[in-house]
């Protein structure tokens, strides 16, 4: 049934969400935000302190990374949609669980089945690993375009690092800022790549 919700209704559905604990202690779910018909959307882990405060995606410090990201990458914020793998804020931000990412799957699959995105970019091993359903070494796998079906939705996926690996130092901005390069390249090209619907009833 929750299939054929319109994604205000899907939206809805999550902020009202029981599926697993995380309801009890979170403040607020946050569903993700932007065009219903973005051409990319761009997958995190979970939210943080300040997107539970406020209910939206990307809020925070990793927020302020991303959206510098996407501006170098010649992108929009609020031309894509941003979301991530869990809608409500696990404790301490510990790592989701595997039980919680199953209780939490049908939204993600169902938000990518409405929006109907060109370009699906996964923000480190959490997304990338639910996206491409295999265990990845997102310092092997980062910057590469590869398909994904999830949902049954056929896409090309960009993996990315997170961006909160920009805060703990290292060369992992200049990896982020690399991946993101390319990403704006991949976004001129948009009308090239494939989509297609499979039936998943
Ligand atoms: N990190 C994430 O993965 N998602 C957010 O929304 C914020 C930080």
């Amino acid at each position: 049934m929750c299939r054929m919700k319109n994604l205000d209704e899907l939206t809805d559905q999550i902020k009202r969400c029981t599926s697993c604990d995380l309801h009890k202690t979170h403040t607020n779910a946050v569903p993700g935000e932007g065009p219903k018909n973005a051409d990319i959307m761009l997958i995190g882990e979970a939210p943080g302190y300040y997107e539970d405060q406020e209910g939206r995606p990307f809020v925070g410090n990793a927020g302020e990374v991303l959206t510098n990201l996407l501006e170098k990458a010649g992108l929009k914020r609020e031309k894509v949609f941003i979301g991530n793998v869990l809608k409500c804020r696990p404790p301490k931000n510990r790592d989701p669980t595997e039980e919680e990412i199953k209780a939490c799957s049908p939204y993600l699959k169902n938000q990518i089945r409405k929006i109907r995105p060109k370009l699906i970019v996964s923000l480190g091993r959490f997304a990338t690993q639910l996206l491409l359903d295999q265990q990845v070494k997102i310092s092997q796998e980062h910057g590469e375009l590869k398909n994904s079906d999830y949902g049954g939705w056929s896409c090309k996926l960009f993996v990315s690092y997170h961006p909160a690996a920009a805060l703990y130092g290292g060369n992992a901005r200049k990896k982020l800022e690399k991946d993101f390069e390319k990403l704006g390249n991949l976004a001129k090209n948009l009308d090239n790549y494939k989509t297609s619907q499979q039936m998943t009833f």
